[in-house]
């Protein structure tokens, strides 16, 4: 059965892009990826990996006026930062639907500003600050397709719990 739950420690940035390079390597099109923690937390960081694992080449951490970019890898991937909305309505004027319809993968910053408008199959990604260098994640699947990305973890990157 797939797993559903994933949660570890990481003592880097390389080490967090190493769990997001895992995921990259195992999503499969359609998946919605939610990134939740505080300014600096790492979700940037995860989604560099993420992009990595899917075979992206060119990454660069997008200016802050633009809240939607795309990367072409294995899979298209959509990377969306909530940060400066002030209402979940106005992250269907980013055209969150034409993502989430596509087949790509959509990766959402600081998705706990509109988690009401996500559909059910997610994988929630939370970050927590633990020191300078240390972030607990805790990653979560609700569906099969988002449980199907956290089969390229092994047990052995971070610390699991
Ligand atoms: N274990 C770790 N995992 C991730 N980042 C780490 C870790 N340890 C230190 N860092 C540092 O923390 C910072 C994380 O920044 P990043 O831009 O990824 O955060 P963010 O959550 O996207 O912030 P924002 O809310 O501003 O978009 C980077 O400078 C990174 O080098
Ligand atoms: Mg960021």
């Amino acid at each position: 059965m797939a797993k559903h739950e994933w949660s570890g420690v990481s003592r880097s940035a390389d080490e967090t892009k190493e769990i997001g390079r895992a995921i990259g390597g195992a999503v499969e099109a359609g998946t919605l990826v939610l990134l939740i923690g505080q300014l600096g937390a790492g979700k940037t960081t995860l989604t560099q990996g993420l992009a990595d694992g899917l075979g992206v080449t060119a990454y660069t951490k997008s200016p802050s006026f633009v809240l939607v970019n795309e990367y072409q890898g294995r899979l298209s991937l959509f990377h969306m930062d909530l940060y400066r909305i002030d209402d979940p309505a106005e992250a269907w004027e980013l055209g969150l639907d034409d993502y989430l319809g596509s087949d790509g993968v959509l990766a959402v910053e600081w998705a706990d500003r509109a988690t009401s408008i996500f559909p059910d199959d997610r994988l929630e990604i939370r970050i927590e600050y633990l020191s300078d260098s240390e972030r607990r994640l805790s990653a979560t699947a609700s569906g099969p397709v988002s449980a199907q990305a956290l089969s390229g973890l092994p047990e052995g990157v971070g610390a699991t719990e």
